[in-house]
């Protein structure tokens, strides 16, 4: 226990101190989630990060959607280790990402993996360790599972940014809501940027719609701040993306599909992002160690 704190106040306080002038962007995090489950939550992590990595910056995926390892299966990659032989310390952080041929990483997730809270404080103590590996990485996101288990909730309050994805069926908008009244009240001093995306629209129209019900609900009955990031069009080439396991941002890169990811991205980086964050905070508040 000591140990753990210890490692994480190093961590903590060492980007201050260790880093020297460099004025290098601390990473930033986004965790990609949603109330209902094949809302588009894969697609568009896989897909802000190919439009991220674009820009120049180094993006890592990683696949916290454990049962289904979906990432992978959406890149066409096979990974041979992921998380849990990272946590069953079998291999290192650098040995478990994958290199993919689109210029970003991935993580695979694991089914061991399901709770983080489950580790033992050894297991956990070292994880925290070969995870400060990732500040090399300037986005990284975090392909959440949908609902509400106790990872996701992990996830969110500890990223820089959760994104909230959700369709403009009735059902995928009061998940939505649910997620997000999951996380307001489970996540004490919340200071994250709570996006919504409405996924799978036909028209402008739609998305501001669908976000204007949940903003309103979200400020009505929780007071939370929720901004609406964007929209995706439906869109058949994302469908073909999937079957051709090649991301449709790659596969189409005209495509409504693809201009929309492009376009939050461009709202990203606009969007009141305070620097300054990074790994270390991330790993603190994930882990949940007093500093
Ligand atoms: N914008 C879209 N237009 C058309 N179909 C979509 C769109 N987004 C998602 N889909 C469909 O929904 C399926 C599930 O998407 P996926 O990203 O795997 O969802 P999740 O990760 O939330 O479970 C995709 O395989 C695709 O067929
Ligand atoms: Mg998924």
């Amino acid at each position: 226990m000591a140990d753990q704190a210890e490692k994480l106040r190093e961590l903590v306080s060492g980007r201050q101190g260790r880093g020297g002038a460099e004025a290098k962007r601390s990473t930033r995090i986004i965790a990609v989630s949603s109330g209902k489950g094949g809302v588009g939550k894969t697609n568009i992590s896989i897909n802000l990060a190919l439009a991220y990595a674009q820009l120049g910056r180094r993006v890592i995926v990683m696949d916290a959607d454990l049962g289904l390892a979906n990432v992978n299966v959406v890149l066409g990659v096979i990974p041979r280790y992921n998380l849990y032989h990272l946590i069953r310390k079998q291999k290192t952080l650098p040995e478990i990402l994958v290199d993919t041929s689109y210029g970003i990483q991935i993580i695979a997730g694991a089914s061991g993996f399901s709770k983080i809270a489950n580790l033992t404080d050894q297991e956990r103590g070292d994880f925290i360790g070969e995870l400060a590996a990732l500040s090399n990485a300037d986005i990284i996101i975090i392909d959440c599972a949908a609902g509400v288990s106790s990872n996701v909730i992990s996830f969110v309050a500890a990223a820089d940014d959760a994104l909230i994805v959700t369709t403009p069926e009735p059902t995928a908008i009061t998940d939505a809501y649910g997620i997000i009244k999951i996380i307001a009240t489970e996540v004490e001093n919340l200071d994250i940027g709570l996006k919504l995306i409405v996924n799978r629209v036909h028209s402008v129209v739609e998305g501001r719609r669908v976000a204007e019900r949940v903003i309103n609900i979200a400020g009505q009955f929780l007071n939370l701040k929720v901004d609406y990031l964007g929209f995706v069009y439906e869109d058949p080439v994302v469908h073909t993306s999937v079957v051709r396991q090649k991301p449709f941002l790659i596969l189409e890169p005209k495509s409504k599909a693809a201009m929309c990811i492009r376009h939050l991205v461009g709202r990203l980086e606009n969007m009141d992002y305070r620097d300054g964050r990074g790994i270390p905070v991330f790993l603190k508040k994930l882990f949940g160690a007093k500093g």
